[in-house]
């Protein structure tokens, strides 16, 4: 029988899954999509039950190919614990019974932008020193304050919600990489901010206790097709397991992940009141300061449509058959901007065309506008970058990643694997469950174990940069 951890990695536009074993090999992989509407500009919302459901499905599409269709039981694949990794700042809000109230506030949803905008500056001073963050709609406090002024709900993250599921509606915990993006936890207290909770009107009552990203999050009860009992060992935000499932843990080391929206971050020793981050807290806090992008897949995604295309895949295609955008810049302001122009009334603008400008050119300047915002957030970086290290779904185009190694002047090292969030978190919950089986007492900055972490056995598709003219690009940006 062979042990495996069940990593679940919920993310906006799908949900995934993986058996992994504890030397980082992935037995099988499950997924399924999630939903997402636009009701109205700026809106951005989700269904609570369809995120659970896409995870159910991903976990037995998953279990069931471990098992060659005849069931986990029969697959010869024991599961000793469940890792999970989530989407951030989206809020769900649900009763005493466990159903949903309302919808799931998306972390790109704005609606709360001009609530935030009424906050006196002091609000957001203290956010600031408590949080690392700054007041925008992006995050949760202000979703979560809008649930509660509609109905009287328990309001988590997404984390908060697939562990409350999860655990047959008996835990409503977080943990604190999650807790981190609320804008209700002070990160060097590493605890519910009473000041803050205040601020923002949400009662301590209604938010879930947060607990260390190894702590333990309950176990498994009425799950289907999964038994009673397993435990869930370790959870992280998404783009914090793409953080540590990069390795990326010292100071200097860069990771971007290109999912639906971007986030660069690097590792730092201590907190920092701006732009700073709890990637996650084990025996020590994992500081990091990070940037986000509201629109980097989306825009892809956004422009396959307009034109007509399939998918992103045949946008890549067509954007490769011409050498260069011709001076046609996309900026995908779709939802406003996130770091590091935090203008989230901005809309997105197409410029630059002339009668000889194709649809490929069109394609080519969506390319660009990823790459762009990544090097507007790495440009702010104190001391650059050496490298940047890449993950997430639009890492296999190659144009984008030599895009972006010449828009960065750096080398781009893109992960050989697309379910880095969920390795990442497994990572983490095989370190744990180690550290629990031999007693161990050894202290690592990586989690509660120590073992060599699999980014150091991990190949990367290298990018070197070789276009000249970077300054006039990144200039008519
Ligand atoms: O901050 C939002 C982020 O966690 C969403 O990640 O992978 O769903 O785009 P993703």
């Amino acid at each position: 029988m062979v042990q495996a951890v069940l990593a679940v990695d919920q993310g906006t536009t799908n949900s995934k899954a993986a058996l992994v074993t504890a030397d980082g090999t992935v037995l099988a992989t499950g997924s399924h999509p999630v939903g997402i509407s636009t009701p109205h500009p700026g809106w951005v919302e989700q269904d609570a039950e369809n995120i659970w459901l896409s995870v159910l499905k991903a976990t037995t599409t998953c279990l069931n190919a471990a098992a060659g269709g005849g069931g986990a039981a029969g697959g010869g694949v024991e599961v000793v614990g469940i890792a999970l990794s989530t989407q951030r700042e989206s809020v769900v809000g649900w009763d005493h019974s466990g159903n949903p109230v309302g919808p799931v506030l998306g972390w790109q949803d704005a609606r709360t932008s001009s609530w935030c905008a009424q906050l006196p500056v002091a609000v957001d001073e203290l956010v600031r020193r408590r949080t690392g963050l700054r007041v925008d709609a992006m995050f949760s406090a202000p979703k979560m304050r809008w649930l509660l002024d509609r109905s009287d709900a328990y309001v988590g993250t997404v984390d908060s919600w697939l562990i409350h599921r999860l655990t047959g509606c008996r835990e409503h915990l977080t943990e604190a990489g999650n807790a981190s993006r609320t804008l209700l936890y002070d990160l060097t207290a590493l605890d519910w901010s009473a000041e803050l909770l205040d601020a923002f009107g949400i009662p301590r009552a209604a938010l879930p206790e947060v607990r260390r990203s190894d702590a333990g999050f309950g176990h498994t009860k009425d799950v289907p097709g999964l038994p009673d009992g397993i435990p869930i060992v370790a959870v992280l935000a998404d783009s914090h397991a793409a953080m540590y499932g990069q390795g990326c843990t010292l100071a200097g080391m860069v990771k971007a992940t290109y999912g639906t929206g971007s986030s660069v971050m690097t590792p730092i020793t201590d907190f920092a009141p701006d732009g700073c981050t709890l990637a996650w807290l084990t025996d020590r806090p994992g500081y990091a300061l990070e940037g986000n992008i509201v629109s980097s897949g989306a825009a892809l995604a956004w422009t396959a449509d307009l034109l007509g295309l399939p998918d992103v895949g045949a946008l890549m295609h067509l954007a490769a058959t011409v050498p260069a955008a011709d001076g046609v810049v996309l900026v995908p302001a779709f939802a406003g901007l996130g770091a590091p122009h935090w203008d989230r009334e901005a809309r997105a603008a197409l410029t630059g065309m002339s009668s000889s400008t194709t649809r490929a050119h069109i394609a080519r300047a969506a390319v660009d506008a990823v790459a762009h915002q990544i090097c507007d957030i790495t440009d702010t970086i104190p001391g650059g970058l050496t490298t940047l290290r890449a993950d997430g779904g639009a890492t296999v185009s190659d144009l984008l990643m030599q895009t972006q190694a010449d828009l960065l002047g750096r080398p781009v090292e893109a992960a050989d694997v697309p379910e880095i969030s969920a390795l990442g978190v497994a990572e983490l919950a095989w370190s744990t469950l180690d550290a629990h089986t031999t007693r161990s007492t050894s202290v690592s900055s990586r989690g509660s174990g120590s073992r060599t972490p699999w980014a150091a056995r991990r190949t990367f598709r290298t990018f070197e940069p070789v276009a000249a003219d970077r300054a006039r690009r990144r200039d008519e940006w």
